[in-house]
């Protein structure tokens, strides 16, 4: 019998999903036994328009087509409901159906998205400090409706509530976006909270990324629009195939505006509300709101209006306080209190507000860490002061704000009489993501920073990849996640994440004509000049290509190959006729280099050890190596061969200029004598030939024994280090490198109670304080990408071909580990290794090994020859000899 595939999933989204933005979605599936040779794969999709009847399309594919298969089948209409299942046929039979995936598509057509964007129709501040609107209507319905859509968005952020309760467990719709480009627009099926007879819908609006003020250095307000609007279109379907439909305008009279209890929300600085402004009921039939205004139309080019290729952002479970304490004491005898959640990352507190008289206010104040008087550390926030305020009406109420994003572990709650644990429920946010990576081992630390890890991208995946979820920056720095990628696509499927957001780079690129430090770009101080700079602008190849090594996506290269090869073009106008990107003098900013290397003063973080030009080649050459991998899987040889010449230039002047050959008495060295320069050449390929490789591997290691374990890199050379002792043999240093706790390296930050991965090394210094660098983020994952390496060398799990079709099984145990185990979901189902050293006999890996079917995973140990296991479970024992 075979079995039914599962996981039956329609693009990069976890389970079923609505308003799809593609009319040809691509299906994938998995297998859970190997298939006869001539098994075929029998896709089915019944499909369903509100208005009409069904129908059902089948096709037969090879079965090993099981990975985003293009759709077979007529181009979906806007609102079609569509179940897709699968199963297998062969000679021997044909296997049950699969689950299927539940989807409906979005509004494809720009005519169908007929809302208008609403909102205040009265004068308002010009920047900070908004009183921020709420606004209602009322609609009948003569009976029970069969479907019911609410197709929301904003300019701003929006939340909906249907008869009082709120609509879907979204926040901060609809996300950010380069708002110039496209807002994205999210569908809830709304069917459950509608009534027979009168209903009433209610909108809470606010300024969040749109008007708000985003970016450091005080930031920046305005930034796409000065007026916010609400987009609400709802639809539902009767049984006989009838709809009806309300549509957010400024001309029927029937929808409502006024001033909301949220009295101010800037996403950085905090939330105001005050309770005593509140509307009870508005969101319910019945409620009078003749004394509340028309609504204003902001008009929208309606082309703008996109369906996501992503989730939005929701809850992702709870965190409870370690402590609760009572620091003080307001002079009426309120409390002062301060909260220790015990986990740093982006989340919000729900409180209970009790014993209040009308008019009393709260203030709740969220940092990072505490100063040695155990006071919040609110100097690195900047602007970002992450201050929210309630102001009783005089009832007990629980509240949390709405429109704002906090990231903290401890919160000073200042004017509460009583605070018990029962009064906090404290939700954790980020983008919906299906979690896909897992890793443990003997040691502590090292799981605890693979746990610090985790929550510094769970905290940072918020819409967009953000360098850090708390001082006023917050903003889509491009280097952070093109070093991250790799280790983010483990641990979550990112895929349709990381692709929304290149849509934005690729548009920025245009606009700006270059690959702008972050995304979606802000003008702002001194970067108000969009310049090329290497790793940052290397994102445009490097995240591409880490989404298609993970998924096999290749429209993610297509999408980005523009982008992509305008960059590398750019940045060949800029090199020295040798090959080399030498610092142009007309920047405003140069190079940031290896950004942030321990030995950078704290306020000059670009003031690494490696010299600036060194760093700039390297990337080009990788990037140029990359775009032929790009160009060939794409079909487009010629350019192939012409990033392969761009490649080889570059690397010769690479050599010329910063290798210092010391044939043929001594060993071959570089210019920069550091580990970064080291650990870039010997991954980027770029020595003359193995015995500069080799020469390169020799002096890494030397530099990381003279530095006693200490770590040397900053943002540029820290994903390479690791790999690069492993790759030229030198496992022990790597091992002491990695396990260090001395300052600075990973382990330091541990020992320090880090709950998180930091910005710098030493966000906080071995006696207690913060680093005096004004630029200091205990939330930060770019130094957490050393976990590719701790997945593929200590876990010993990595993709060797796209979608993990050829899997490399190379675990290399080292330092004190002595067992470990590491799992992925790829496209293709489960991979999973568990390794330990055979206690009785060191010299010996017991392996357990599980294949996912349709793959091939390659066994690659030292002294023995590789082996090749397809799909299924393998208990393997190797000589393991350290
Ligand atoms: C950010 C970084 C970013 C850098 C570049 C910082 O302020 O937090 O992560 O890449 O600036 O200058």
């Amino acid at each position: 019998m075979i079995a039914a595939p599962v996981n039956m999933k329609v693009e990069h989204f976890d389970g079923d999903v609505l308003g799809i933005g593609t009319a040809t979605p691509r299906l994938s599936w998995e297998y859970t036994q190997s298939l006869p040779d001539d098994a075929k794969a029998e896709v089915r999709v019944v499909r369903r328009k509100p208005r009409h009847g069904g129908c059902e399309e089948r096709d037969v594919v090879p079965a090993a087509d099981n990975i985003l298969l293009p759709w077979r089948f007529k181009p979906l209409d806007s609102r079609e409901l569509v179940e897709a299942s699968v199963r297998v046929i062969a000679a021997e039979g044909v296997g049950e159906w699969s689950e299927p995936v539940r989807f409906d598509v979005g509004l494809l057509q720009p005519h169908q998205r007929v809302a208008d964007f609403i909102g205040p129709s009265w004068p308002e501040f010009q920047t900070d400090h908004r009183h921020q609107p709420i606004i209602r209507t009322e609609f009948d319905l003569p009976r029970k409706p069969v479907l019911a859509r609410l197709y929301l968005t904003a300019l701003g952020l929006v939340e909906a509530e249907l008869n009082g309760g709120k609509v879907g467990d979204d926040v901060l719709n609809p996300g950010w976006t380069s708002y110039d480009n496209r807002v994205e627009c999210w569908t809830y099926d709304v069917l459950d909270q509608l009534q027979v007879g009168r209903n009433a819908l209610g909108l809470w609006l606010a300024d969040g990324w749109y008007r708000g003020r985003v970016g450091f250095d005080g930031g920046e307000a305005n930034v796409w629009g000065d007026r916010i609007g609400a987009f609400a279109q709802l639809e539902v379907t009767y049984d006989d195939g009838t709809r009806q439909s309300w549509y957010s305008n400024s001309s029927d009279e029937r929808w409502k505006i006024i001033l909301g209890p949220i009295i101010r929300s800037n996403m950085y600085e905090g939330e105001y509300h005050d309770a005593r402004l509140e509307h009870p009921g508005w969101s319910l039939p019945g409620f009078d709101d003749s004394d509340w205004s028309s609504v204003s139309e902001i008009p929208l080019d309606e082309h703008r209006i996109e369906f996501p290729v992503m989730e939005a952002i929701r809850p992702d479970g709870a965190n409870s306080p370690d402590s609760i304490e009572r620091i003080g004491s307001l002079d009426d005898g309120r409390g002062v209190w301060m909260v220790d959640m015990g986990q740093n990352c982006s989340q919000r507190l729900n409180i209970h507000f009790r014993g209040l008289e009308p008019g009393q206010s709260v203030t709740i104040e969220h940092a990072e860490v505490l100063d040695k008087n155990g006071d919040l550390v609110q100097r690195i926030l900047h602007r970002g002061i992450q201050r929210d305020r309630y102001t009783s009406n005089g009832n007990d109420e629980w509240w949390e704000p709405k429109f704002v994003m906090h990231g903290f572990r401890y919160a000073k709650i200042t004017g509460l009489p009583e605070l018990a644990a029962e009064d906090l429920r404290c939700t954790v946010y980020h983008t919906a993501m299906e979690r896909t990576g897992w890793f443990e081992s003997s040691n502590a630390m090292v799981n605890k920073l693979h746990e610090n890890t985790m929550w510094a991208m769970k905290s940072n995946f918020m819409s967009i990849p953000t360098d850090c979820p708390q001082r006023d920056e917050r903003v889509g720095w491009t280097a952070d996640i093109a070093v991250f990628a790799p280790t983010a696509l483990y641990l979550y499927d990112v895929t349709g994440f990381l692709r929304n957001w290149m849509r934005d780079v690729a548009f920025e690129q245009k606009k700006t004509g270059t690959v702008p430090f972050y995304v979606p770009y802000v003008p702002m101080g001194i970067w108000s000049d969009p310049a090329a700079i290497a790793l940052w602008g290397d994102a445009a190849v490097l995240v591409p290509w880490a989404a298609y090594m993970s998924s096999g996506d290749v429209q993610v290269l297509e999408e980005s190959y523009d982008c992509a090869s305008a960059w590398v073009n750019e940045v060949t106008g800029y090199l020295s006729s040798d090959g080399v990107w030498d610092r142009r003098p007309d920047y405003a900013i140069g190079q940031l280099g290896d950004w942030l290397d321990p030995q950078a003063p704290p306020e000059e973080p670009d003031l690494a050890m490696t010299a600036k030009e060194l760093v700039a080649t390297a990337f080009y050459v990788h990037s140029c190596d990359l775009m032929v991998r790009i160009a060939e899987v794409l079909g487009r040889k010629d350019d192939a061969i012409r990033f392969a010449g761009l490649a080889a230039h570059a690397r010769e002047g690479f050599q010329e200029r910063f290798i210092i050959d010391g044939e043929p008495d001594a060993a071959a060295r570089m210019t920069s004598d550091t580990q970064c320069a080291y650990a870039l050449a010997i991954m980027f390929d770029l020595g003359r030939d193995g015995r500069q490789t080799n020469d390169f591997g020799e002096r890494l290691a030397e530099l990381v024994r003279l530095a006693d374990g200490r770590i040397g890199t900053g943002f540029a050379g820290t994903p390479f280090v690791l790999p690069a002792l492993t790759r030229t043999g030198h496992l022990d240093e790597a091992y002491s490198l990695f396990l260090s706790t001395k300052c600075p390296s990973w382990m330091y930050q541990i020992t320090m109670g880090a709950t998180t991965t930091w910005e710098r090394w030493d966000s906080m210094l071995p006696n207690g304080e913060v680093n005096p660098g004004g630029m200091t983020s205990f939330n930060h994952y770019a130094l957490g990408s050393v976990n590719d390496w701790v997945h593929a060398t200590v876990g010993g799990i990595a993709p060797l071909e796209p979608a993990w079709k050829r899997i490399l099984v190379a675990p290399r145990p080292g330092g004190n580990i002595a067992h470990s185990s590491a799992s992925h979901l790829t496209p293709y189902g489960r991979v999973a290794i568990d390794w330990s050293l055979d206690e009785n006999d060191n010299d010996a890996l017991l392996i357990h090994l599980t294949v996912p079917y349709g793959t091939t995973a390659v066994l690659d140990m030292p002294g023995v020859e590789d082996t090749e296991y397809s799909g299924g479970e393998y208990d393997i024992t190797v000589p393991w000899i350290n």
